[in-house]
């Protein structure tokens, strides 16, 4: 195994922002991550900061890390045959995520097709519970083996261990830091999928491609076609999807915005209601709008794009900052980032 020294981590996120690791190994199975761990308590300075990377398809580099990043590229899937209606399928953290979903439409399982094209890989997605159009992880999730950085055992997590949220789990709270996630479970229908196409857009899509009675097929179709259009391809344009979580406010706070704009888009969310931050965003002045290499999507202003390429991440930081502080100043609402920040 390889450890490499003022490494360049531009290729390593999806926001091509070219910050240096201190030191940075690539480990292809449980035994090379125990082993580098290892290694790094005896020889590397101690106390040395660890960043443990999937797609960084969610990561914001702001300044160079001082500490070892360990790029986990763990693969391989396998199944067990749950019964005659439901089949488990596991995949490694290294595995990507969309290739996934793929592998799992291609033999004809049900569950994650409304998750098609999010990038990132395996090991991340229970991170953040993602979710799209009506669908999150934990829909499907059944456990995760992550490994105990303090002990080095491996230990098991189910759905309600994991306690997922919106774009939450535990993993970004209690064990923050604590355990990197090296292979997910899923439970995945074999015949008699239910669909989920209640969603607007995919409706709209389903209906444009001329499909009545749509298959889980026919939905990751819909799917991909909706994202490729309204979001960047973070090969081309560097993005990490979503840069803000959709804030809930109260039914109070909700009737004074909506007394002032009665158009606002707005969903039920437990006792509270939920904006999509795009919309505030966009009300502000911020859609397509551009300072220096950075920009927001012309097509989705949740989305902050590397628009030259040249973006550092202090100035994407930076312009995220100034869209906050608009939201807030304009409507009251303060906008939380998704995006993991460093
Ligand atoms: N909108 C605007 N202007 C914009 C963007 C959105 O007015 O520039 C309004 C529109 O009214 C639209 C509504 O916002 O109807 C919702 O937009 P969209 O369907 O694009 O969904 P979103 O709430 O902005 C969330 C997820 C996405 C996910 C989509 C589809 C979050 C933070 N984001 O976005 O996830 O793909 O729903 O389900 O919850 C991601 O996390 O990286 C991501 C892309």
């Amino acid at each position: 195994m390889n450890i490499h020294q003022q490494y360049s981590l531009k290729k390593h996120n999806t926001f091509g922002v070219d910050a240096l690791a201190a030191y940075f190994a690539e480990v292809t199975s449980i035994e090379e991550l125990k082993e580098l761990l290892t290694y790094a308590k005896e020889h590397l300075p101690s106390h040395l900061p660890l960043l443990f990377l999937g797609g960084g398809s969610n990561l914001l580099l702001t300044q160079d890390f001082e500490g070892l990043v360990i790029q986990l590229s763990l693969k391989g899937i396998s199944e067990e045959k749950l019964n005659d209606d439901e089949v488990l399928v596991t995949a490694k953290a290294g595995e990507n995520w969309h290739e996934f979903v793929q592998y799992t439409l291609r033999k004809n399982y049900g569950g994650l097709e409304n998750l098609s094209l999010i990038p990132g890989n395996v090991g991340t997605s229970p991170m953040q519970n993602i979710g799209a159009y009506g669908v999150e992880i934990k829909d499907h999730f059944v456990s995760c083996k992550v490994l105990n950085l303090q002990t080095l055992t491996v230990d098991e997590y189910n759905n309600a261990q994991c306690r997922f949220g919106y774009r939450d789990s535990i993993f970004k709270q209690e064990l923050k830091g604590k355990a990197v996630i090296l292979e997910v479970t899923f439970k995945l229908s074999t015949r008699n999928h239910i669909v989920k196409t209640e969603y607007g857009a995919i409706q709209h899509e389903l209906q444009k491609m001329g499909v009545t009675n749509a298959s889980i097929q026919d939905i990751s179709a819909a799917v991909v076609h909706i994202r490729e259009s309204k979001l960047p391809d973070p090969k081309l344009i560097g993005n990490a999807g979503s840069f803000f979580k959709n804030p809930t406010i109260s039914t109070e706070q909700f009737a004074s915005v909506q007394a002032l704009h009665p158009e606002i888009p707005h969903y039920p969310s437990g006792d509270l209601v939920k904006i999509p931050a795009g919309w505030l965003i966009e009300q502000c002045g911020w859609k397509g709008k551009q300072i220096g290499n950075v920009a927001t999507h012309e097509m989705q202003a949740l989305v902050i794009i590397n628009k030259t390429g040249q973006a550092t991440g202090k100035e994407i930081f930076e312009f995220s900052t100034k869209i906050i502080e608009s939201v807030k100043d304009q409507f009251g609402i303060e906008l939380e980032r998704e995006v993991n920040i460093i």
